[in-house]
């Protein structure tokens, strides 16, 4: 296919706002957020002063991704305890905000784990808090360690599958920065390709309903001057059968025992057609991600979302006035009820690897992803 297709980020300004900080003005402690409903439209920043709007922006997808869950639930944790709300209370909504990414509730545990053990150790409210802020800090600076080594075990396995190439890399959803206390997962080994000359071309799924792929990683994409190019979901076919595809690179929401890998809704059908084009795909994700108390696919909650997310074009940052109820444009007779989970399964026989910061599991197994968990757990 011809690179006419191809687009070359012109707008190369890094991303202003980080997708979340906290910080300590005057008035008392909050997390700020990029607002992703937003983007690539305004770069706007939301501030929580508590748990609830942070619960409201993990629903509403304004913060979003697994990794990033897990940052925004520690902080969330830490934000009720520095100005002293229910702790328990906030933990509890904050891990039940969505329920397939593993990542929210490990990092509420987290943070939660934290405060309880300093509380109960000097019944010390203020240090309590501080433990819980301090457990947040380390999760956020170690996801950006953790997509730095991703990074560099995913860009030597494609280098290993495909020596010399010139990568075509096909991904779905957002998995950079704007996922990451760093580059991200899936994106992040696209990236590293990029720099170092490899990635001759990141195909980029619009990621339907609610355009991920292309609001967010196409945003992400110009911005780190990558060649990319946008498809509609349903055009992925056609671009395998053109033989257009090298490797397919995504992240995941929940990795069970078995290797069965939870991402974004139609991540299975590319892992159907990889597998028939005999391309390999491969999962980025950190070990946080694995969750050893999900034994299978079946036991993985996908998360259903409102028929209005596919019943209208929904673009937040465009409100249309008095339209009802998702304020986005009708493109099905009123009424109409979607099939909308957010989420789709992949069972480990159609992953031809899962890279994560301790390494390169493949083929995955049970045996092989508890070993690696074990191994990072030891540490
Ligand atoms: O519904 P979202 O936007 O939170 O879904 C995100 C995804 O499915 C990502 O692919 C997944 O979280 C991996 S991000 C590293």
């Amino acid at each position: 296919m011809a690179d006419q297709y191809a687009r070359t980020g012109d707008d190369t300004r890094p991303t202003e706002i980080p997708a979340i900080r906290w910080e300590e003005p005057p008035e008392g402690p909050v997390v700020v957020l990029l607002d992703q409903t937003r983007l690539p439209a305004e770069e706007v920043e939301l501030v929580c002063t508590d748990a609830s709007a942070l619960v409201e922006a993990v629903r509403s997808l304004a913060v979003r991704g697994a990794p990033l869950l897990g940052i925004a639930g520690a902080y969330g944790v830490a934000l009720a305890a520095a100005r002293g709300f229910a702790v328990e209370e906030a933990a509890e909504a904050l891990a039940g905000a969505r329920p397939t990414a593993v990542n929210l509730s490990v990092g509420v545990r987290r943070a939660r784990g934290a405060y309880l053990a300093e509380l109960g150790r000097t019944g010390d409210q203020k240090l309590a808090a501080d433990a819980a802020l301090a457990a947040a800090r380390a999760l956020h600076r170690e996801d950006a360690e953790a997509s730095a080594r991703m990074a560099a075990h995913g860009l030597a396995l494609l280098d290993e599958l495909m020596p010399g190439g010139g990568h075509r890399v096909l991904t779905h959803c957002n998995t950079g920065a704007l996922v990451s206390g760093g580059e991200g997962t899936a994106f992040a080994v696209a990236l590293a390709a990029h720099r170092v000359g490899r990635l001759r071309r990141l195909w980029v799924d619009e990621t339907r309903p609610l355009l991920q792929g292309a609001r967010l990683t196409a945003y992400e994409a110009a911005r780190n001057g990558m060649a990319y190019t946008l498809l509609t979901d349903n055009a992925a076919g056609s671009l395998f059968a053109a033989g257009e595809v090298d490797a397919v690179l995504v992240g995941a929401d929940r990795i069970a025992a078995d290797g069965s890998v939870a991402n974004k809704v139609g991540t299975y059908p590319l892992a159907v057609l990889a597998r028939y084009h005999h391309v390999p795909f491969i999962v980025v994700a950190p070990v946080t991600t694995v969750d050893p108390d999900t034994p299978d696919g079946a036991s993985i909650e996908v998360e259903q979302r409102a028929s209005h997310e596919v019943t209208e074009i929904t673009a937040p940052q465009v409100p249309v006035a008095g339209a009802e109820p998702g304020g986005g444009i009708p493109v099905a007779p009123l009424g109409t009820q979607a099939y909308n989970p957010a989420f789709d399964v992949t069972p480990p026989e159609l992953v031809t690897a899962i890279v994560t910061e301790e390494g390169v599991v493949s083929p995955v197994t049970a045996g092989a992803l508890a070993e690696l968990c074990g191994r990072s757990r030891q540490v």
